[in-house]
């Protein structure tokens, strides 16, 4: 069976940008229409859409329903006016560079059409943000061809938070490889961390590849000692937020104890990511914004609390694994090795020139 997920994350359509509500996983499989960038950039906020590249997308889809809704004579009115509705979108969620990186192309879009008619720009814009989408889809496929060969048949492959279909336009970046080694007829088994507070593996990871049929079992976070020491892991591939010039990798919170379970067991770990989520800018992971998200949601579990009321509760969302600790960096323009200061820089350099 093939495995291209039929998932549909996030489209452009009808004026909206549709969204699969992530928040209602898998339990309801419900689809949300945000007309307006002030309700993408609150679908963001609330984890209605989720994961760095889906995030990106769903950004620019949200520039160009913004664009539409300015009534502007000039371009530098037009732009000025651009340029605050999407300071405020940035400001949804810190950590993912993808954001910033989708908003800037959009802007800078809009600037290079500065001679065209009002209209024409908001029509340029349109058609960005669906190659955005597109594009996203094709990282994904890329990743996956240059990744799958770094699985081996028969593998456990171990994976943290979701960075699937549900995080992307399409197709996934860690979850990808793992499609594209299935779909090049290799057995997989795929061991779901839980990703607690907030349960992506549980919750996205664990549905959506029993929705393509990929053999995947749930484990706790705190079981993933277990099974290395048992020999019941392979490899290890998960996803990025941001990836600083070193390589140090931002990454849902517990990506760090778990690179470094698998440096204890010998065990590979490989980061999947498309060069927009390289924030080269940043000599070291140090420099990252670390999202602080409610301490709700470490306090609750499906609405129900589970710790004391008046503890004291820290949640950072993400956090940094050191360059060190990663086996390989695969992105949509190839596999970068250690030393990564020279290799993502050559990637990211070969994408500038295309
Ligand atoms: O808080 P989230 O769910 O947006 O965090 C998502 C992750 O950390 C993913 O692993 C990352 O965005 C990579 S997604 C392809």
């Amino acid at each position: 069976m093939s495995k291209e997920s039929q998932i549909k994350t996030v489209e452009y359509v009808d004026g909206a940008a549709r969204m699969i509500d992530q928040t209602r996983l898998p339990t309801e499989k419900v689809f949300v229409d945000c007309r307006s960038i002030e309700e993408v950039g609150n679908a963001i906020k609330t984890m209605i859409i989720r994961g760095a590249p889906a995030i990106g997308v769903a950004a620019a889809i949200g520039v160009s329903l913004g664009a539409n809704a300015i009534e502007a004579e000039d371009f530098d009115s037009f732009y000025a006016q651009l340029e605050k509705k999407c300071d405020a979108l940035g400001r949804s969620r810190p950590t993912a560079v993808n954001l910033a990186w989708s908003i800037d192309r959009m802007k800078r879009v809009a600037r290079d059409c500065k001679s065209q008619s009002i209209r024409q720009i908001k029509n340029r814009l349109q058609e960005e943000a669906q190659t955005i989408l597109q594009q996203d889809i094709a990282a994904n496929q890329s990743m996956g061809s240059f990744g799958q060969t770094l699985i081996e048949d028969g593998s456990n492959v171990m994976t943290h938070c979701n960075a699937g279909a549900l995080a992307t336009a399409g197709f996934g970046t860690a979850l990808g490889v793992i499609r594209a080694a299935v779909n090049a007829g290799k057995k997989i088994n795929v061991l779901a961390n839980e990703t607690r507070p907030f349960l992506q593996g549980a919750r996205l990871t664990a549905w959506e590849l029993m929705e393509d049929h990929i053999p995947v079992k749930l484990i706790t976070d705190s079981m993933a000692g277990y099974f290395m020491q048992k020999k019941e892991v392979d490899v290890v591939v998960v996803g990025a937020d941001r990836i600083a010039a070193n390589g140090d990798v931002a990454n849902k919170i517990g990506t760090y104890m778990v690179a470094i379970l698998a440096k204890n067991h010998n065990i590979p770990f490989y980061v999947a990511a498309p060069i927009s989520t390289l924030d080269l800018s940043l000599a070291s992971g140090a420099e990252i914004p670390i999202e602080e998200r409610s301490a709700d949601e470490v306090a609750e579990i499906n609405n129900k609390r589970v710790a004391p009321l008046g503890a004291v509760i820290a949640h950072p969302a993400f956090d940094v694994t050191p360059n060190e600790l990663i086996t390989a960096i695969i992105t949509d323009k190839g596999i970068a090795k250690p030393p990564y200061t020279e290799s993502l820089k050559q990637l990211a350099g070969e994408t500038a020139k295309v």
